[in-house]
């Protein structure tokens, strides 16, 4: 059977650095994020008995579709494949297509839309009907950042302590908040860490142990500024938790430098328009793109004058959206 799902991509207001089971994605701490809806990947996936091995196709925005050639990439996506015919009880092989709706070369990691999209519409096409807690789980599996892609707007990741108890849910529908993330491109080129060398890399950080015993007064901080809709609290713990995963990435063995000129120009111009009141808030996940805080309202402003830094290439602007969902119009 063949269907199809969009999925969102999302930025972590707290983030997940450091895995606790490396099988299982298992985080360390509570997570904290919110969808993205400029930033979203549709896949199809297809169970058919005229398939002779698992297959896997992607086109990025503005480009051919081609085959995957990254090995690594391409055994994530077949392991999940393998695991939902498994749970499913069936035997053929499944045709994977996906498009990306926004540029590979825009430097945004692309595995949480990817892998939320991938695990609603296998999971759909093999026959499943799973729980959008199961479905978390799952999508867990292929990449820990995608289980927030599958619920609505603002996304919470309980830790849990095993496969089944670390699962993501939807805090506040994307209509809670006219919230944005303005994401400024400074470095479209291919990143020198990933992040799964990021999380490997982590514990090694002598700040590491530091940071766990810092996170729950965080986790329970930043609730609370979502609760209030207190948005220069939120901005402010937003900051400090970047601030606070990049430490780890510097301090960690080997050490990962992320930033680069374009995000430290960009940080300083928040910084500057900060003293004028305008309110964005910058945070960066594993790379140098600045995801720019904001409310709605101070969105366009904002833009212009991030647009005008000679490092920074695009803006795209994302508001809190739907999670992965199912829709009829397939990609093959
Ligand atoms: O899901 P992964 O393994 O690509 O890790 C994501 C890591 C960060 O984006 C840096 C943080 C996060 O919580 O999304």
């Amino acid at each position: 059977m063949k269907q199809t799902a969009i999925a969102p991509a999302n930025i972590a207001f707290l983030k997940y650095w450091g895995k606790k089971d490396e099988r299982a994605n298992l985080p360390w701490t509570d997570t904290i994020s919110m969808t993205m809806d400029r930033c979203t990947t549709k896949t199809t996936v297809d169970f058919d008995t005229s398939y002779k091995k698992d297959s896997l196709s992607v086109s990025f925005y503005n480009q051919e579709e081609s085959e995957v050639r990254d090995q690594k990439k391409k055994q994530k996506v077949f392991d999940l494949i393998s695991r939902i015919r498994t749970e499913a009880g069936i035997q053929t092989y499944a045709r994977v297509v996906s498009e990306n709706s926004f540029p590979s070369d825009a430097g945004i990691a692309a595995s949480a839309s990817a892998f939320a999209a991938l695990t609603v519409a296998a999971a759909a096409a093999a026959g499943l009907q799973l729980s959008e807690r199961e479905l978390t789980l799952l999508a867990r599996l292929g990449s820990g950042s995608a289980c927030r892609s599958i619920p609505d707007g603002y996304v919470l990741w309980k830790k849990g302590s095993s496969h089944e108890t670390s699962y993501a849910k939807s805090l506040y529908p994307p209509s809670y908040w006219n919230l944005c993330d303005l994401v400024a491109v400074v470095d479209p080129g291919k990143k020198a860490f990933s992040s799964t060398e990021g999380h490997e890399y982590a514990p090694t950080s002598e700040f590491f142990n530091e940071r766990i015993k810092h996170l729950p007064k965080r986790v329970s901080l930043l609730k609370e500024a979502l609760k209030k809709k207190d948005f220069e609290l939120l901005g402010t713990l937003i900051e400090e938790e970047a601030r606070s995963m990049h430490a780890i990435a510097l301090s960690s063995q080997p050490p990962i430098v992320y930033w680069n000129d374009g995000t430290k120009q960009i940080i300083s111009c928040l910084l500057e328009l900060r003293k004028t009141h305008l309110l964005g808030y910058y945070t960066m996940d594993a790379g140098s793109n600045v995801h720019i805080i904001c409310q709605q309202k101070d969105a366009g402003n904002i833009t212009k004058y991030i647009e005008q830094l000679d490092q920074v290439q695009m803006v795209l602007t994302n508001r809190p959206c739907e999670g992965a969902h199912l829709v009829e119009e397939h990609l093959f």
